[in-house]
């Protein structure tokens, strides 16, 4: 997830540009850069760090020119450095490329380049482009872009610039967020509508395949086909607070309503043409699995939840113990980590004190380390000997939620990936597992489509002082992050327990009307869990069940059942927490609280 933003007017276009990706800092913010067409050439700046870097430097040494591209960038393919920072260049620097997305073919297309003798600078996949609309370049701007497109695969919305066409830019939408602004005699492009608002409230909608072409005093819309589209300028009437949540009313909404797309891009990006799973820079060979003595994942919060599921689906796929700890304890304990582990950290920030100490404890011990992680060149990242990235986009409410789904896609990705490397499992089960895997976007959509009921449920509870989450199994651990969910933003007291475990104790806790949401979406232990259900049932609790579509039985022993979509077991939890978050998301919303800052809490904790 990146931020781009372009105009052409009468003001200083380094100006509008930088106030305008202010606003898109929350679409990534490792690095950003800018070029201003400053005549008979392009101006390029990039800094890596925050927009600030950039900031500054355009305050001391201004840019001339009014017509001009920026970015803030969220690495995907490479660090976050200087080179790897947008504005790309072609040799001569006079084709500028801004670019959000991911370019799938890149690799082809810099193999077929790299024939014709271009020397590439940067890790990127976005670099291929300003030299494809070089090699078509013949003197028309637009029609070189056009034929340079032709040949992308992918997601991308783009920031055109060429230094002889000083009144002139183009930008092309496809399945990356862009869209166009009119204001008095100025045009503007951008990623979102919060970059525009201090400018002009009218903007042009752009769906997939449109281009703009702004060229003097006119702005057309054109189709794939080159066609002049006749579209509707919309006036934009929210707030500035409001369009940067695009409409929704907090970033932890925005974040749940992101998960199929996070989950997609996680997953399908990562298929190559016979649809096996890339590990990108995973390089583990056949031998060093077979090598190992143990794994651990370790992590805290939200990710440690993810990894005990990871744990779940790395055993049952590698046939090999898992053990899974959070890493303020497991960096204390005495661990049996050794030159024959692999340790795995999952962490969303990439910068979690306590998981990065384990990291460095675990490298000392001569561990090999693996990281999942969401944030590209991160501390854990850099550190770690290889990295696999959730392509979760920023995350920035304070709970994590769309983090975690995409972390347990990138666990089972992981584990089937090494399971198949080991011959633990058949190219059947594998294939038959990444295709019920890409299910998974379309079952959460459903869940989301279907958050009213959910709201019920949140009546029920908003004024319980506690709630408690019960599962067996896969189950257990999603109950985990349900009650994490709950307690985090709304200040409920919540706890999860294993059904089975309940007569051992916890049962005492059950009075007349105490909220207890019960999983039920294992299929082997759904009988069990229904017979524990009717036990706090019999002592008064108030069953709010979660259960797979086709088990109705389970409304026997419910008062309320939220459905998901069935699903395999395995997969089930990646569905199954959703109603959770939106529960916890709306309760916190009618308290009144503070959802996407909750008290006492950090987004990312660098402290031990
Ligand atoms: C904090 C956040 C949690 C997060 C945990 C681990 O406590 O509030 O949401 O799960 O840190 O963070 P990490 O960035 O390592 O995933």
């Amino acid at each position: 997830m990146c931020g781009i933003v372009g105009y052409f007017g009468s003001k200083n276009a380094a100006d509008v540009i930088i106030s305008g990706l202010e606003k898109l800092e929350y679409r990534g913010y490792d690095s950003a850069g800018i070029a201003v067409n400053e005549g008979n050439e392009l101006e390029i700046r990039k800094f890596s760090g925050r927009l600030s870097v950039l900031a500054d430097d355009v305050k001391e040494n201004p840019m001339k020119g009014n017509l001009g591209i920026g970015h803030t960038r969220w690495a995907t393919h490479g660090e976050p450095t200087i080179v790897n920072s947008h504005p790309h260049f072609n040799k001569d620097k006079s084709i500028a490329v801004v670019h959000n997305g991911i370019i799938e073919n890149y690799l082809d297309l810099r193999k077929e380049l790299e024939q014709d003798g271009v020397e590439f600078l940067s890790d990127t996949d976005t670099e291929v482009i300003p030299f494809l609309i070089d090699k078509y370049y013949e003197g028309d701007l637009l029609d070189a872009v056009y034929k340079a497109v032709g040949r992308l695969r992918g997601a991308y919305a783009l920031g055109i610039l060429h230094k002889d066409h000083a009144d002139e830019m183009v930008a092309v939408r496809k399945d990356s967020p862009l869209i166009a602004g009119v204001g008095e005699g100025e045009f503007f492009v951008a990623s979102d509508i919060p970059a525009l608002l201090n400018y002009t409230r009218n903007v042009y909608y752009l769906d997939n395949g449109e281009v703009v072409h702004i060229k003097g005093d006119k702005i057309e819309i054109l189709n794939d086909k080159k066609e002049v589209v006749d579209k509707k300028l919309n006036k934009v009437t929210w707030d500035i607070e409001a369009a940067e949540k695009g409409g929704y009313k907090f970033f932890m909404e925005k974040e749940i309503f992101e998960q199929p797309q996070g989950c997609k891009d996680t997953l399908e990006r990562r298929l190559d043409k016979d649809g096996h799973i890339v590990l990108d820079d995973i390089k583990m060979t056949k031998e060093e699995l077979e090598n190992l003595e143990n794994i651990y994942i370790i992590a805290c919060g939200t990710a440690y939840n993810a990894g005990v599921l990871g744990k779940t689906a790395m055993q049952k796929f590698m046939g090999i113990p898992v053990y899974t700890d959070i890493a303020s304890e497991f960096r204390y304990n005495d661990n049996f980590v050794n030159e024959h582990s692999l340790v795995i950290l999952v962490s969303q920030s990439g910068e979690t004190a306590d998981t990065l100490a384990v990291l460095r404890d675990s490298k000392e011990k001569g561990a090999r380390v693996l990281a999942v992680t969401n944030v590209v060149g991160s501390t854990i990242a850099r550190e770690a000997d290889d990295v696999f990235y959730t392509w979760a986009g920023t995350e920035i409410a304070v709970a994590s939620t769309k983090a975690y789904t995409t972390q347990i896609v990138s666990l089972y990705m992981i584990s089937l990936n090494f399971a198949l490397k080991m011959g633990k499992i058949t190219e059947e089960y594998y294939f038959e597992m990444i295709e019920k895997m890409k299910e998974l976007p379309g079952k959460i959509q459903e869940v989301l489509d279907n958050k009213d009921e959910v709201y019920e449920v949140a009546k029920q509870i908003v004024n319980k002082e506690h709630a408690f989450f019960l599962g067996r199994g896969i189950d257990y651990s999603l109950a985990m992050e349900g009650s994490l969910k709950l307690k985090e933003v709304s200040y409920i007291h919540a706890e999860a327990f294993a059904a089975g475990e309940l007569k051992h104790g916890t049962i005492a806790l059950i009075e007349e009307g105490t909220p207890v949401i019960s999983l039920a979406t294992q299929q082997n232990l759904f009988e069990k869990m229904v017979s524990n259900m009717e036990e706090v049932r019999a002592r008064g609790a108030n069953v709010i069940a979660i259960a797979q579509r086709h088990n109705k039985e389970v409304e026997k022993v419910s008062s309320h059942t939220l459905y998901i979509p069935d699903s395999d077991d395995l997969l089930s939890p990646v569905i199954a927490v959703v109603p959770m978050q939106l529960l916890a998301l709306m309760v916190s919303d009618m308290k009144g609280l503070d959802v996407d800052k909750p008290r006492n809490l950090a987004k990312s904790v660098t402290v031990e």
